[in-house]
C-alpha cells in the first residue's frame, strides 16, 4: 500500500510540512471541526492532528484529504491514470495472441489483489474491554446537529446470501456508550445487505473501522457496484494485498492496520431517529428513521488515533474525494457510454445535483439517450439535473457551459423533467424522502429531425494564419 497505516501517512505529511500538530486543548464540540474548516477556507489546507482534545486521551486527525496533492499521494497516481488502468483490465483485445497475454496479465493482476486474511489483529492491538464510546473524541460538527457524529468510518457488512463484503462510509450518530445511529442510505451497499438480512429477521453483523491507511478510507467512498469488494479495489489500486484480520464476535474481516474497530450488530426490528446533521449540501439533513448499531466489542491500537472530517458549505475535503472519484471512474463511464467526451459533477451543486456532460453528437436524440444512460448508471442515478453539451464545450469551464446552455436551447424543446424517480437521500428539495424528479437540459446543437427547421449559425473562429501572424507581430506593434 502507498501507506502502511494512518500513522505512517501522518508521519510522511509531517515530514513534508503538510501537517500541523495542535497541542493546545481543543473542544470536540464545534471548536475542533471549525478549526478544520477554517484551515481549508483560508487556503492552507494542512492536515491537522489535535493532540489534546477535551474529554478524551485520544488524538484526532482531520483534513486527511485536504488537497489534490495529498489525494495523489494516497492513490499513488493521478485518479484518471488509475481509471485508465482499470479500463485496460476490462477491455478485451480482438486478436487471439493478445487475448491470451491479456488474460494472463489479468490473471496475475487480479490474483494479486485479494486481501490476506489473518486470524486476529496481532500484538499491536488490545481488547478495549466493555464498550465505552463516550471515551472517544467524537465531534459535534455544526451547532444544530442532533448530537455527536462519527464522520469518517468504514462500515463493513456482508451480503447474507452471497457472502460478498461491502465497505461504505456512512456517518454514525452517537446515542450512548454502546449505541450508534447507522446512516446508510437506502441505495447503498450496507442498506442492501441489511434489507436482505431483514428478510431473515436476524441481526446483521457490522464492523466499523475508525482510522486505517488512507487508501482503504478512499475505497470506502468509491462508488463500486455492490458485490465488488472495496478492500480488493484498494489492492488493485496499490497493486498490493490488503492485510485483514478476522473479527472476534462478528463474521467479518477488517484491516489489520485499523486504529479502532467496533464490532456489533444491527437488529432489523429496531430503528431510531437519526439527525439532524449539517451535511454535504450546506443544509441540515432532516431527521429520519435509521437502524441502530449496538457495539459489543472494541479493539484498538495501544495508542489509537481517531480520524474525523467536517462536511458543509463549500469547500470541504469531500470535494477532493468527490473529484478524485469523478476522474477515476470517467474512463469506465466513457467505456459504457462511448459518445461521452468529458463529465463534470459540479461541486457547487453537491456533485449529484448538477452534472455537465459533453458528447460527440452523431444522431438526433443522442443527448437524451446519454441522460437516461447516466440516470441508470450506479450512483449517477442521483444526478438531479443533467446538462448535455457538444464536445466544443469544456465542461469544467463554467463560462463556456453557461454560454452553451443559454445559446443552444429552446426551453420548450430542450428542457424536460422526469417524474417519479430516485433522488439522493440528502435532497431535501424533493417532495418525498428518496423520491422525486429529474431535469434534463439538452444544450447541444439541433438539427431538422429534432424539430429545428432553421439554419444553425456558425460560431466565430479567427483563421489560424491571422492568429499566428498577430502573435508574431505583437511586440512589433508596441503591445
Ligand atoms: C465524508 C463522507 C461521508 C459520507 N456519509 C454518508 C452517509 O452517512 N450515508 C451514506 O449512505 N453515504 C455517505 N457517504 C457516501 C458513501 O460513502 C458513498 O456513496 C459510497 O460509495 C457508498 O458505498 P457503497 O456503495 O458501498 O454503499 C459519505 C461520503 C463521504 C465522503
Amino acid at each position: 500500500m502507498p501507506f502502511q497505516d494512518l500513522r505512517s501517512y501522518l508521519n510522511e505529511l509531517r515530514e513534508k510540512s503538510m501537517l500541523v500538530d495542535v497541542n493546545a486543548q481543543v473542544d470536540p464540540d464545534l471548536e475542533l471541526t471549525h478549526i478544520l474548516s477554517e484551515e481549508l477556507r483560508i487556503g492552507k489546507k494542512r492536515t491537522i492532528v489535535f493532540n489534546d482534545v477535551k474529554g478524551s486521551s485520544i488524538p484526532v486527525a482531520g483534513n486527511l484529504f485536504g488537497d489534490w496533492e495529498r489525494m495523489k499521494m494516497v492513490l499513488g497516481d493521478e485518479p484518471i491514470n488509475i481509471g485508465n488502468h482499470l479500463l485496460e483490465l476490462v477491455q478485451v483485445p480482438s486478436d487471439t495472441d493478445s487475448m491470451m497475454s491479456k488474460g494472463l496479465k489479468m490473471f496475475r493482476e487480479l490474483g494479486g489483489i485479494r486481501p490476506k486474511v489473518h486470524n486476529d489483529l496481532g500484538s499491536d492491538h488490545v481488547d478495549a474491554g466493555k464498550p465505552d464510546l463516550l471515551q472517544y473524541p467524537i465531534c459535534r460538527t455544526w451547532p444544530k446537529d442532533g448530537g455527536k457524529y462519527i464522520t469518517l468510518p468504514l462500515v463493513i457488512t456482508k451480503d447474507p446470501v452471497s457472502g460478498n463484503r461491502n465497505v461504505g462510509m456512512y456517518r454514525l450518530q452517537l446515542y450512548d456508550s454502546e449505541t450508534l445511529g447507522m446512516h446508510w442510505q437506502i441505495h447503498k451497499g450496507g442498506a442492501e445487505n441489511y434489507d436482505r438480512q431483514k428478510e431473515r429477521s436476524k441481526p446483521l453483523d457490522v464492523a466499523v473501522v475508525l482510522g486505517t491507511d488512507p487508501l482503504n478510507i478512499f475505497s470506502a467512498v468509491a462508488p463500486l457496484p455492490n458485490g465488488l469488494d472495496e478492500f480488493s479495489f484498494a489492492g488493485l489500486i496499490s497493486r498490493d494485498r490488503v492485510d485483514l484480520a478476522k473479527g472476534s464476535t462478528v463474521n467479518l474481516e477488517y484491516p489489520s492496520n485499523s486504529e479502532i474497530v467496533l464490532e456489533g450488530y444491527v437488529d432489523p426490528s429496531e430503528s431510531r431517529i437519526e439527525g439532524p446533521f449539517g451535511d454535504h449540501t450546506g443544509y441540515y439533513s432532516l431527521e429520519e428513521e435509521f437502524p441502530v448499531l449496538h457495539v459489543k466489542k472494541v479493539f484498538q491500537r495501544k495508542k489509537p488515533i481517531y480520524p474525523t472530517t467536517i462536511v458543509g458549505k463549500l469547500w470541504h475535503e469531500d470535494v477532493i474525494l468527490g473529484k478524485a472519484v469523478e476522474r477515476m471512474f470517467l474512463p469506465i463511464i466513457k467505456f459504457q457510454i462511448p459518445e461521452i467526451v468529458d463529465l463534470n459533477t459540479m461541486e457547487e451543486a453537491v456533485f449529484h445535483n448538477m452534472v455537465i456532460v459533453s458528447i460527440r453528437k452523431r444522431y438526433p436524440g443522442q443527448a437524451k439517450k446519454v441522460m437516461f444512460a447516466l440516470w441508470g448508471l450506479g450512483q449517477l442515478m442521483f444526478s438531479k439535473i443533467i446538462v448535455v453539451v457538444d464536445d466544443d464545450i469544456d465542461v469544467h469551464d463554467r463560462k463556456q457551459v453557461i454560454w452553451a446552455m443559454s445559446t443552444r436551447i429552446d426551453p420548450d424543446r430542450d428542457v424536460f423533467t422526469v417524474k417519479g424517480t430516485v433522488t439522493d437521500s440528502l435532497d431535501h428539495a424533493s417532495p418525498i424522502f428518496n423520491y422525486g424528479s429529474k431535469m434534463g437540459i439538452d444544450a447541444t446543437r439541433k438539427g431538422a429531425s429534432e424539430g429545428y427547421m432553421r439554419r444553425w449559425p456558425e460560431t466565430m473562429q479567427m483563421p489560424p494564419e491571422v492568429v499566428e501572424s498577430v502573435k508574431k507581430r505583437w511586440s512589433a506593434l508596441g503591445l
